[in-house]
């Protein structure tokens, strides 16, 4: 089987998943984060390098306050739950999007979990929060341009300075609950991933169905607009 280096989730449908069992929707996100973790195990499992997950997008903010506050506080529960476990694994956390803007608590417990699995060198558990991908690239070109000197801005520019840029390209995008959007996740890193688009909510997809996504991806014959 070939596995994808650079897995990114759009981890969608807590919300829908909570309704069907007459849940609030804030339980539909607390099973989702422990999802994380047993994805995160699995991709790990498998040998994939990065793992990047959509967890509160630049638009996530449109939201009612107590639930932007209830997912506001999830980094700390899946910290708090199983940072030592990551620890054991080698699992190194980082983080894609603005975390200036969030909360102060969720970000200081963010910059600790980072610090502390700082020098992991396993799998990087990337946590895309308060990201959007079209300030990603914006972000991209105003830092090239900051450097002086430009009068044309090249794909390799902004590859070196997009917030993706000491990982491998995302080789497979997956999104639950069979929504066939992008959704301002990584546009520009996805330009060639393989997309798999999964007909279950995000707290349903557990590892088989994560094991049959890099499946669908290994069974792909990837182009890149060549031929073959
Ligand atoms: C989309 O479902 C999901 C989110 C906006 C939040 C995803 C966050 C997590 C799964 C937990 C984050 C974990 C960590 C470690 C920070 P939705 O609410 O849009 O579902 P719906 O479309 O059914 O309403």
């Amino acid at each position: 089987m070939v596995i994808p280096q650079h897995v990114a989730i759009i981890m969608d449908g807590n919300g829908r998943w909570a309704k069907k069992q007459n849940k609030p929707r804030s339980y539909g996100h607390l099973i989702g984060t422990d999802n994380v973790r047993n994805i995160a195990i699995k991709a790990d499992e498998l040998g994939v390098k990065v793992l990047t997950l959509y967890a509160f997008s630049t638009e996530n903010w449109k939201r009612p306050k107590d639930e932007i506050d209830y997912l506001m506080s999830l980094p700390a529960v899946f910290i708090d739950k199983f940072l030592k476990e990551l620890m054991e694994r080698n699992i190194r956390i980082e983080t894609i999007g603005d975390i200036s803007a969030l909360p102060v608590n969720t970000l200081n417990v963010i910059r600790r979990a980072m610090e502390k699995t700082g020098s992991n060198d396993g799998m990087v558990l990337v946590l895309a929060l308060n990201y959007g991908g079209r300030s990603d690239i914006v972000q991209a070109v105003n830092e090239v341009i900051k450097a002086g000197n430009v009068t044309s801005i090249s794909e390799q520019d902004i590859s070196e300075n997009i917030s993706t840029r000491n990982y491998p390209d995302v080789d497979l995008m997956i999104r639950t609950s069979l929504d066939y959007r992008i959704s301002n996740f990584l546009l520009w890193q996805l330009s060639y991933s393989e997309l798999v688009f999964v007909d279950c909510y995000w707290p349903e997809f557990d590892e088989k169905r994560f094991l049959a996504a890099v499946e669908e991806y290994s069974s792909r014959q990837r182009r890149f607009g060549g031929l073959l």
